[in-house]
């Protein structure tokens, strides 16, 4: 495995040539778990979505990105846009960190469109001589033709009653006033969200104070990509706190991503919780989720999300230079008061040919034969309730990615624990969910290195990476009654080499 230097790690690309990288890019271009429908970066590593916003009769998203490998170094954004959030094209290079303030990373953050202008909101990361941090919240300004350009003024600078740990600025608008939440971490190592004000986006920022959450204080030890969204007329607090302990089946991961559904009291600085905070996704990677500001859908939010996690690794792409993908998008409701999250209306685009159908447990047509397609999509209906076993990139004696339901006890569970590549097995190698109303469907998303699973119409959804080697090429399918179809995925994102 190779050892990154510190040096190697904290180059920009402006230290770089094209060639290096495109090299770089044909090497990983040629991987077998390169996806099909999934944002992916083109070289090196990507982390959190950033900017995500619809500009300019566009989707447009950025993602933090090291070019040179798959290891966390100096952060860059990457640039993509999409019409339907299903189809995306590469465009280059975003941001590159070139500023005192940012000389460490260009770190998360956000987009705001207004105007002929996307507003985007992020962390300068710098590091001084005793490599002390210093973060700086800045902006950049990105135009209709794309062209972005940094200011050099902080928006808001270094709030002293708190650690080094102040990042990832959600800057929105709410009643003709502009807002952003920022994470952060008291000197008793606390995880915080601080609120800021200002009359206009460019300067005057202010501090409220922090955001209370109210009936609640315990939020780890930081607080990661803090998000607010209205949905209809209820509040959606996204954010990824560090330090969880596990809670049975909840919060297994290393570093988890709630929500909170609620209202929101900025002149008390006051969230007011309907009921207790919940993961966005029951699978095994997962983080840093963005809402995209937009204004098209008043009762719907945008969400997309890392589909990795803070050290984390993922040893098969890594070394071949890339690490990171990004989920599907998801769209968010409000039902009922519970937070409702499906794929996008545009992800029936994914679908291709049927593969496969089954009508109430008999087949009706098969193309597959007991092979696994590398990627495709499955719909289960499940109406009698009955248990189902799926065992994708199984092998003669082994269970592949296993996703079972046992009607007996209502409980879902997701095993990617018997693949032959295991990784991050200290936090857990399956996943379950009691599901109190038992399962009715299932909608699941296999992407060359990934599964993505929809319960129940959006009541939970369980998102795992996973790497399946050429032997594994087996699909074993068992359930009475259930009605199953298998697709063929398209193709929706191009592996273009654009920096
Ligand atoms: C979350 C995070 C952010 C930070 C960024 C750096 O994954 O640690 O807090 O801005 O990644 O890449």
């Amino acid at each position: 495995m190779k050892i990154w230097t510190t040096e190697e790690k904290y180059r920009a690309i402006q230290d770089s040539d094209r060639e290096e990288l495109e090299q770089l890019h044909e090497k990983i271009a040629a991987s077998p778990w390169r996806e099909d429908y999934h944002i992916q970066t083109v070289t090196g590593l990507m982390n959190d979505p950033n900017g995500f916003s619809w500009f300019d009769g566009k989707w447009h998203l950025f993602y933090q990105w090291f070019p040179f490998g798959g290891v966390h170094g100096l952060k860059h954004w990457y640039h993509v846009t999409s019409d339907d959030l299903v189809t995306w094209k590469n465009e280059g290079l975003g941001m590159k960190p070139h500023l005192l303030e940012d000389n460490r990373g260009c770190y998360s953050g956000s987009g705001l469109a207004e105007g002929d202008t996307l507003y985007l909101a992020y962390t300068g990361n710098n590091k001084d001589i005793h490599m002390q941090r210093h973060p700086f919240q800045m902006l950049a300004k990105m135009d209709r033709e794309g062209k972005i350009v940094k200011s050099q003024i902080p928006l808001i600078y270094e709030q002293e009653n708190y650690t080094e740990h102040q990042r990832d600025p959600k800057l929105f608008s709410y009643n003709g006033k502009y807002y952003i939440l920022l994470g952060a971490q008291t000197k008793e190592q606390k995880g915080v969200f601080l609120l800021f004000e200002s009359e206009q986006i460019e300067k005057g920022w202010k501090l409220l104070g922090e955001l209370k959450v109210r009936g609640y204080e315990d939020f780890g030890f930081m607080v990661e990509c803090p998000d607010i969204e209205k949905v209809g007329d209820k509040w959606v607090l996204l954010f990824s706190p560090q330090g969880l302990e596990p809670d049975g089946d909840r919060f297994r991961c290393k570093y988890n991503n709630v929500y909170f559904v609620g209202d929101m009291d900025f002149e008390n600085l006051e969230f007011i919780p309907d009921g207790e905070f919940e993961e966005l996704d029951r699978g095994f990677d997962f983080y840093a989720a963005q809402c995209a500001y937009q204004t098209k859908e008043p009762d719907a939010a945008y969400m997309i999300a890392w589909f990795g996690c803070g050290d984390y690794t993922t040893p098969a792409t890594d070394e071949e230079g890339f690490s990171g993908l990004q989920t599907l998008p998801r769209r968010l409701t409000v039902e009922n008061g519970k937070l409702m999250q499906r794929p996008v209306p545009a992800a029936e685009k994914i679908r291709g040919d049927i593969l496969f159908e089954a009508k109430k447990g008999s087949i009706i047509r098969d193309r597959m034969h007991g092979l696994m397609p590398r990627s495709c999509v499955i719909r289960l209906e499940d109406p009698d309730q009955e248990s189902i076993n799926l065992n994708l990139f199984s092998k003669p004696r082994r269970r592949g990615f296993e996703i079972a339901y046992d009607k007996f006890k209502k409980v879902l569970t997701v095993d990617r624990g018997d693949m032959n590549q295991q990784f991050n097995t200290e936090f857990g190698t399956d996943r379950k969910i009691r599901l109190a109303n038992g399962l009715r469907s299932l909608e699941v998303y296999v992407d060359r290195s990934s599964v993505e699973l929809f319960v129940n119409d959006g009541e939970y959804v369980i998102s795992s990476r996973m790497f399946p080697e050429k032997d594994e090429n087996l699909i074993r399918m068992g359930g009475r009654n259930i009605d199953l179809t298998i697709w063929t995925a398209n193709k929706t994102v191009t592996d273009d080499f654009v920096i």
